[in-house]
């Protein structure tokens, strides 16, 4: 994890310096002193940053401003105050400022290494545990390819066929419409609602969202846009960090007009499946999709293109379309208009609705090869649905 120093003199810059020397090299630093005694926040890039160390022989109240200023959006990074003699007035005073440790001065290594790896536990950020699940988001290259209907089915055949424990984002700033495909009512809270809770963890995830069948759980979108403004990437990102500790499967839902908040999303999905019709207007919606995603840098392999609704027949061709967009559809689903709006008008996922349709068997296929069971995954049996 990144850990950034902030130090008040370079006499104490050099200590910290020679004291994290000895850190087993899991770690990257920065090392910054005060600019006019300012903790010079802006100087460190905070979405990166795990924890920051900074160091005072008395609290001031700029200081405490500055860390609530960081502290109240987001729970990363993590402060560590390190003072002389701090009094319980201090103590209470940085609490509430939103430090997360406070290490006493001259400095003692082992009370500093200390203090970090409680941190490193607590945030589950530590290289050694890795997170327990995989972020995947979907987003429809133009508005109805099916990308919301895709991705909650998805959730549900990967929780109720294959046993894994699925969260779904609906990262909708407005008009975000997840739930209503997987139930008839809509729950009471939103991702807007927790992501810039201080102590968000797995339980408040947990609680805010709303439980769609065993093992599957979603994180509705707010229903209005107000209740969005103010959220940060970084915030974004903590809900993911936390997310993935939890769930075998994050799924994220997001739309099709990329902000800061989408593209941190996307960075840290595993992969994004961009889905369209065989329809022109959406081939040339994904070829400019496919562009943004090169330009920022997205590997070939991180991106897959789903084909809804594709009949056999149907024209363009599928090697014709995929001429175009100039990458192979990983991904074909068959169009299957009946059951598909009979479950959308429901609420209820194709998968039980039908769970012998062309669609359903094809969410199967997809969620076989996420979860590596070869024996439903092989060829031929997507091969099969087309006869
Ligand atoms: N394979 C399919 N066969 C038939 N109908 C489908 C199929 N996939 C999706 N649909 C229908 O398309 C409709 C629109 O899909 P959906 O809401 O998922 O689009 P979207 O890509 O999320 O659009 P938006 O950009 O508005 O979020 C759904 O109501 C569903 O009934
Ligand atoms: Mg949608």
């Amino acid at each position: 994890m990144k850990i950034a120093v902030i130090a008040s003199t370079s006499t104490i810059l050099n200590t910290l310096q020679e004291a994290l020397a000895s850190n087993s090299g899991q770690d990257q630093f920065v090392f910054l002193t005060r600019r006019s005694g300012k903790i010079n926040l802006e100087e460190i890039d905070l979405v990166s940053t795990s924890i920051v160390i900074v160091d005072a022989d008395k609290i001031e109240p700029l200081d405490l401003a500055v860390i609530t200023s960081c502290t109240r959006n987001s729970m990363n990074p993590a402060f560590v105050f390190l003072t002389t003699a701090p009094t319980e007035t201090m103590l209470l005073d940085l609490m509430r400022a939103g430090v997360n440790e406070v290490v006493k001065l001259p400095l003692n290594i082992a009370e500093l290494s200390a203090a970090i790896e409680r941190i490193r536990a607590r945030h589950y950020i530590s290289s050694a545990t890795p997170p327990r699940g995989r972020i995947i988001s979907f987003v429809s290259c133009k508005g109805g390819a099916g990308a919301t209907f895709l991705a909650t089915n998805l959730g549900y055949v990967l929780a109720t066929n294959f046993n894994k424990k699925v969260l779904y984002i609906d990262l909708h700033m407005q008009y975000g419409d997840a739930s209503f495909y997987l139930s008839e009512t809509a729950g009471k809270n939103s991702f807007a609602d927790i992501i810039g809770q201080a102590g968000l963890d797995s339980t408040v995830v947990a609680s805010s969202s709303m439980q769609v069948a065993k093992n599957y759980y979603l994180l509705q979108a707010p229903e209005a846009i107000e209740k969005t403004s103010g959220i940060k990437p970084q915030q974004v990102d903590n809900l993911l960090s936390v997310a993935v500790q939890d769930y075998d499967f994050v799924l994220v839902d997001i739309a099709e007009t990329f902000d800061g908040l989408t593209m941190k999303a996307l960075d840290r999905s595993e992969q994004i499946y961009a889905v369209m019709q065989p329809i022109l207007p959406y081939v040339r919606a994904m070829s400019k999709v496919l562009h943004v995603f090169t330009l920022l840098g997205y590997s070939a392999q991180k991106v897959k293109v789903v084909l809804n609704r594709m009949g056999k027949d149907t024209k363009p061709s599928q090697a014709k379309l995929e001429e175009v967009i100039q990458k192979t559809c990983e991904w074909v689903v068959p169009n299957d208009f009946n059951n598909s709006i009979e479950s959308a008008n429901s609420g209820v996922p194709i998968q039980k609705l039908a769970p012998d349709s062309p669609v359903s068997k094809s969410l199967m296929y997809l969620a076989a090869n996420l979860v590596g069971d070869k024996v439903s995954a092989r060829p031929s049996f997507f091969a099969r649905l087309f006869g």
